[in-house]
């Protein structure tokens, strides 16, 4: 397998009174070993679930209903799906750790940052010393930049800033040297001095560790700063999916072409902030052809008809829209 790891054919569903809705469509993601991938999309339109789902963390009633996610581990080549809860445990940190998206409510306001480190250390090295622990912890609070690691130890979350507490959480999702690194807006509470910093750390980690990261953001500005592959969501769809120069280069959805209108970090502060018309609809409540079709000033009478295939644009730039391909989604 060439890639760390590869979802095939994703598509979640939720139950609402007795109907089965869908929440996510058939998506596709292939993510090189040592690569860093974007998802971007609005609000709802299910990156969170696509990353939980790697991880075999869907809530019930939401569930996988088709697909596969296979996964190249140390031990050999995986497909999460299949994996019992007890594997999927020994995969979860040590192989896939996530930063997940409120994280100050990941970390336990009752325990020390010592104790929270040193417990997800425990799960994976039940063998390590509690000297041994502290001297990893302490290691990993440097890796991130925290400037006085001894006394952070023996804080309480309370005690910490938003920025601390978001180096903490990444410290601890690299503990145990993950291969990849699921990412869920890890910046997006914090202001953009300290975003800015957050982002450069997570990228210089990932070169010193070797490890891939699948970052997930509203934000075109953070992908273009952390990123080398990119697949914009709309509605439960992978609607444009590019190298992230290409896709800035020769954006090619309207959809993308919007996100990036209203980029704000790429602009600077002074810049009106452009808002897409319109609202992503919510799970499930699609319309029958092109998803974006109410909100896209390109629509035609077609695309309200029949819902375009995701296809390439251009060699290895797929765009899910009739401005560039006649073809239909089977
Ligand atoms: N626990 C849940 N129960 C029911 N529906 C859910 C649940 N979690 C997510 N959904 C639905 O699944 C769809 C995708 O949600 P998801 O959380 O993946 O969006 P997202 O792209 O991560 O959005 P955001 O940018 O707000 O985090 C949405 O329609 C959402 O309402
Ligand atoms: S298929 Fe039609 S409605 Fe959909 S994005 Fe393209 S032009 Fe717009
Ligand atoms: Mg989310």
């Amino acid at each position: 397998m060439d890639e760390l790891l590869k979802i095939s054919g994703l598509r979640i569903t939720t139950l609402r009174g007795k109907e089965t809705v869908r929440l996510l469509d058939r998506v596709d993601l292939s993510i090189r070993k040592k690569c860093s991938f974007g998802i971007v999309g609005e609000s709802g339109c299910g990156k969170s679930i696509t990353a939980n789902a790697v991880l075999g963390l869907l809530p019930y009633p939401l569930r996988v209903s088709e697909g596969s996610i296979r996964y190249d581990s140390r031990a050999g080549e995986k497909e999460l799906l299949k994996l019992s809860k007890k594997e999927m445990q020994a995969v979860r940190g040590e192989e896939i750790s996530m930063i997940f998206q409120e994280p100050m409510t990941s970390l336990d306001p009752i325990f020390t940052v010592e104790m929270q480190m040193a417990e997800a250390l425990s799960f994976h090295h039940p063998d390590l010393s509690r000297a041994e622990k502290r001297e990893r912890s302490l290691e990993m609070l440097r890796q991130v930049n925290i400037p006085r690691p001894e006394q952070t130890l023996s804080s309480y979350p309370h005690q910490l800033s938003g920025g601390q507490l978001q180096r903490i959480m990444i410290a601890i999702a690299l503990m145990n040297r993950p291969r990849l690194l699921l990412a869920d807006e890890p910046t997006t509470a914090l202001d953009v001095t300290i975003q800015a910093q957050i982002l450069r750390l997570m990228n210089s980690l990932k070169e010193q560790n070797d490890t891939s990261i699948v970052m997930i953001t509203h934000d075109l500005g953070v992908i273009a700063e952390t990123c080398e592959e990119v697949a914009v969501f709309y509605a439960g769809q992978i609607v444009e999916q590019a190298e992230v120069t290409e896709l800035f280069a020769r954006t090619a959805h309207p959809y993308t072409q919007g996100l990036l209108r209203a980029v704000t970090s790429l602009g600077g502060a002074s810049r009106m902030l452009y808002t897409i018309p319109g609202i992503v609809p919510p799970g499930g409540q699609w319309l029958q052809g092109c998803r974006f079709a109410d909100r896209c000033d390109r629509c035609t009478e077609r695309c309200r008809r029949e819902m375009p295939a995701l296809t390439e644009a251009a060699p290895g730039h797929l765009c899910r829209c009739f401005l560039h391909s006649e073809e239909v989604e089977a």
